[in-house]
């Protein structure tokens, strides 16, 4: 499967740590939109869809979370609980964001505006692209 797992530079000193996200160096492409999600809990399941021309990378700021990815063909469940690791998700990849610690803060950094067009959110619409790809 074609996603990435990012471990970033941490700058560490006794006051603490820092970690920069730069575009097109240790983000693979041009960051256009941040978002992140909080207030979440272990029942709910979010994402849920695949992008066709959007690009992402994912980083448990705070907490944890899983990533189910999907290419398709294979599924692969991704623990994310560091703030200086992030999941680089490619386009045409179904993903499904669970188990939510108390707490997590999710950030989201992508490589587009927001477009409801880019979304595929139909599992079996997804499986027809990809199989057509
Ligand atoms: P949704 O796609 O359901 O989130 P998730 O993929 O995390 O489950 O988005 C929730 C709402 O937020 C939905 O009404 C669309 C809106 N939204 C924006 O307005 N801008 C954004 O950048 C994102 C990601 C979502």
């Amino acid at each position: 499967m074609n996603y990435k797992l990012l471990n970033f530079k941490v700058h560490g000193d006794e006051r603490g740590s820092l970690v920069s996200l730069e575009s097109n160096k240790n983000i693979p492409f041009d960051i256009k939109r941040i978002y992140y999600m909080y207030d979440t809990s272990p029942e709910w399941v979010r994402g849920k869809h695949a992008h066709k021309k959007l690009e992402q990378v994912l980083i448990a700021i705070d907490g944890a979370c899983t990533i189910v990815l999907d290419d398709g063909k294979t599924r692969q469940e991704i623990l994310l609980n560091r703030p200086d690791a992030g999941l680089y998700v490619p386009v045409y990849m179904w993903r499904e964001m669970k188990n939510f610690s108390y707490g997590c803060k999710l950030m989201v950094l992508a490589s587009d505006l927001y477009d409801e067009k880019d979304y595929i959110r139909s599992y079996d619409e997804f499986l027809k692209e990809v199989a057509n790809a």
